[in-house]
C-alpha cells in the first residue's frame, strides 16, 4: 500500500533527513584521529637504515596488545645533542625543554568495542608488520592514513583464509 505524503509534511521530513544525515556524518562515527600531519616529520627510513628495529620504538608490537608509540625519552637517547642540521630534529629538544611529551597521533586504530592484540598476530600468528602496515622501513614521512583499511570485513577475510575462528565474541568482548 502506498499513501502519498500530505504536501505540508514533505519539506519537514526532507529537512529532518538532511539534519539526520549531517549529524550522522559529523558525530555518528568513532572519533577518528586522521591528522594531516604529526608534530615532528619523523623519518622511518633513516632510522631503520641506521640499524634500529621496530620494537626499539614500538615496544609492545610483539609481546603486548598495543604496539605503542615512542615517548620522548626514546628519542633523547640519541638526540640529546644534534646529530643532523634538521629543524625537525630540533623540535625534539624543544619538547624536552618545555617538559612536554611529543603528542604523536595514532593513525591506525580499531573502535573501542573491538579487541585487537599485536602479540596474537605477530608473536603467535607469525605475521609481518608489513602485512597490515605496508613497508614502513621505506617511509621518509609519517603516513597520513592507515596503509590498509582494517575494518570488520578485512579482519574476517584474512581469518577465513587462514582458518582462524570468526566467532563474534573473539573480537567483541
Ligand atoms: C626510532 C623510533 C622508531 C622505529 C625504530 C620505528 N618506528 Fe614506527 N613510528 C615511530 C614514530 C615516532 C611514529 C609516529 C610518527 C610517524 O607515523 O612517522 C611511528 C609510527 C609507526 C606506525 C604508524 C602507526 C599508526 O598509528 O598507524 C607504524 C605502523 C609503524 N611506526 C611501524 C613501524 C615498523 C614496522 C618499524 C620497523 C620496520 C618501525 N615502525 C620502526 C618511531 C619508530
Ligand atoms: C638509536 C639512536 C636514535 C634514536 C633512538 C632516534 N634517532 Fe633520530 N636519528 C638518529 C640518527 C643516527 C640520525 C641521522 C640519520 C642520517 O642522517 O643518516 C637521526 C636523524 C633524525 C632526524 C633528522 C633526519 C631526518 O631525515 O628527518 C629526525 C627528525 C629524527 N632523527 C627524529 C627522531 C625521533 C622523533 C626519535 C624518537 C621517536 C628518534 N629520532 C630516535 C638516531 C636515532
Ligand atoms: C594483523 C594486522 C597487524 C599486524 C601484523 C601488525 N599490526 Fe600494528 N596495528 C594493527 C591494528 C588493527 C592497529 C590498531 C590497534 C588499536 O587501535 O588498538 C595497529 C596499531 C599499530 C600502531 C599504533 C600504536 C598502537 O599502540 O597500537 C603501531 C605503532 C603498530 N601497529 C606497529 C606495528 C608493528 C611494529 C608491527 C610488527 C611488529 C605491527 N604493528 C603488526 C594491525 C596490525
Ligand atoms: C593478515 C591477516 C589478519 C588480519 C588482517 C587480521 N587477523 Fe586476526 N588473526 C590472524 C591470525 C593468523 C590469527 C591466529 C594467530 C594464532 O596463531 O594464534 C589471528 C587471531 C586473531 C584473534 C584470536 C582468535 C581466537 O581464536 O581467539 C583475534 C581476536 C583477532 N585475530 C582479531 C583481529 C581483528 C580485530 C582484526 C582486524 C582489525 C584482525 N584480527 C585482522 C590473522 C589476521
Ligand atoms: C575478526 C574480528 C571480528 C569478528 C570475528 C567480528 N567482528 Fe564485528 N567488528 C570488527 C571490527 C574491527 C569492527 C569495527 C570496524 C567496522 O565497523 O567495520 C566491527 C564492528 C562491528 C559492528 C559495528 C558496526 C558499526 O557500524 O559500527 C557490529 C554491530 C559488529 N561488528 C557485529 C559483529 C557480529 C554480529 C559478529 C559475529 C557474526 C562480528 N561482529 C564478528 C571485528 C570483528
Amino acid at each position: 500500500m502506498d499513501f502519498p505524503l500530505p504536501l505540508s509534511k514533505g519539506p519537514w521530513l526532507a529537512g529532518f533527513a538532511v539534519f539526520f544525515l549531517l549529524g550522522l556524518a559529523l558525530f555518528g562515527r568513532d572519533p577518528s584521529p586522521n591528522p594531516s600531519s604529526q608534530p615532528i616529520r619523523y623519518n622511518h627510513a633513516v632510522h631503520i637504515a641506521s640499524g634500529m628495529t621496530c620494537t626499539d620504538c614500538h615496544s609492545g608490537a610483539r609481546d603486548a596488545v598495543r604496539a605503542t608509540l615512542p615517548g620522548l625519552d626514546t628519542c633523547l637517547m640519541c638526540h640529546q645533542e644534534p646529530v643532523t642540521e634538521s629543524a625537525e630534529e630540533e623540535k625534539i629538544r624543544a619538547f624536552a625543554a618545555a617538559g612536554e611529551e611529543i603528542p604523536w597521533h595514532q593513525v591506525t586504530h580499531v573502535p573501542r568495542h573491538v579487541y585487537f592484540s599485536h602479540r596474537r598476530h605477530v608473536a603467535l600468528g607469525g605475521l609481518e608488520c608489513a602485512e597490515c602496515h605496508g613497508p614502513m622501513e621505506t617511509r621518509t614521512e609519517p603516513p597520513r592514513r592507515p596503509f590498509r583499511t582494517l575494518d570488520m570485513d578485512a579482519c574476517l577475510n584474512c581469518h577465513e583464509q587462514r582458518k582462524v575462528d570468526n566467532d563474534c565474541n573473539r573480537c567483541h568482548r
